[in-house]
């Protein structure tokens, strides 16, 4: 049985990354309190530089030791790192520098590299290593971070993608219909072994798309990347702005802040 979402809604983008940099900070001193550091995983996109800047506020940053904290990406463009389109330079400029992380604590995906098959190789080998993983095994993080895409993509796991049938990769090169066109991406497998799933959405833009995903009426939207999201142990929990959260019966709704 799938777990049930836990739907937590805010009225606008800053209160809802607020809330969920709070949750992160749980999360994180949890997983110190457990095994003594926090492997987070950081999404892409645009929507995650507002709960990073929260995360480096001065009313924040004090809250955690983040030298205890190791990053991991949950996708990449296939892109320079310091393309503004590559997820690790938005997470350097605005969350890794301010916060005085080292460079030894970050987990960058080579993006940039000729070979995104052989890229996508490396990493999974690194991430494997980082949480002492067996060959056979999927690795275990402490919490994703996933944002939407409003075709229902999440990472860069693309609708109709065969990777999101591929149960044995942890990390995996593919196309995306948005640019850029190379990925790499953390597989389903990798996602769903997380103890904590954290879905960050906003926007009114993303309204059509929450409600196919957390109330699905077809196959198709059952389908959906971000609706086979489904921790096999762990929490999925899910950020929304009251935008986002418009197109949501009110049974869905969750808790409302
Ligand atoms: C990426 C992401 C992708 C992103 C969604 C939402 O690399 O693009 O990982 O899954 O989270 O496309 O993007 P926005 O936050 O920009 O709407």
């Amino acid at each position: 049985m799938p777990a049930v979402p836990d739907i937590r809604i805010h009225s606008d983008s800053q209160s809802e990354a607020e809330a969920a940099a709070v949750f992160v900070l749980e999360v994180g001193n949890e997983a110190v309190r457990a095994n003594g550091r926090f492997l987070i995983a950081l999404s892409g996109g645009t929507t995650p530089e507002t709960l990073y800047r929260v995360l480096a506020s001065p009313a924040f940053a004090d809250r955690f030791d983040w030298a205890r904290a190791t990053f991991f990406f949950s996708d990449e463009r296939c892109v320079a790192s310091d393309d503004p389109r590559s997820n690790y330079a938005l997470a350097k400029t605005v969350l890794f520098n301010p916060l005085n992380i080292m460079p030894s604590q970050v987990y960058r995906m080579a993006g940039e590299l000729s070979d995104p098959q052989a890229a996508a190789s490396e990493y999974e080998q690194q991430l494997r290593l980082a949480t002492k993983t067996l060959p056979s095994a999927q690795p275990s993080l402490d919490l994703v971070l996933l944002g939407l895409g409003e075709d229902g993509h999440t990472a860069s796991l693309f609708p109709g993608a065969s990777i999101l049938r591929d149960h044995q990769r942890v990390i995996a090169a593919t196309q995306s219909p948005k640019d850029p066109p190379n990925r790499l991406t953390m597989t389903l497998a990798a996602i769903n072994r997380a103890s904590v799933i954290l879905f960050l959405v906003a926007g009114a833009g993303k309204a059509g798309v929450v409600r196919a995903i957390l109330d699905p009426k077809t196959e198709a939207e059952r389908r959906l990347p971000a609706s086979l999201v489904t921790p096999e142990k762990g929490r999925l929990i899910w950020f929304l702005d009251r935008a986002a959260a418009a197109e949501l019966p009110i049974h869905r709704q969750g808790t409302s802040a």
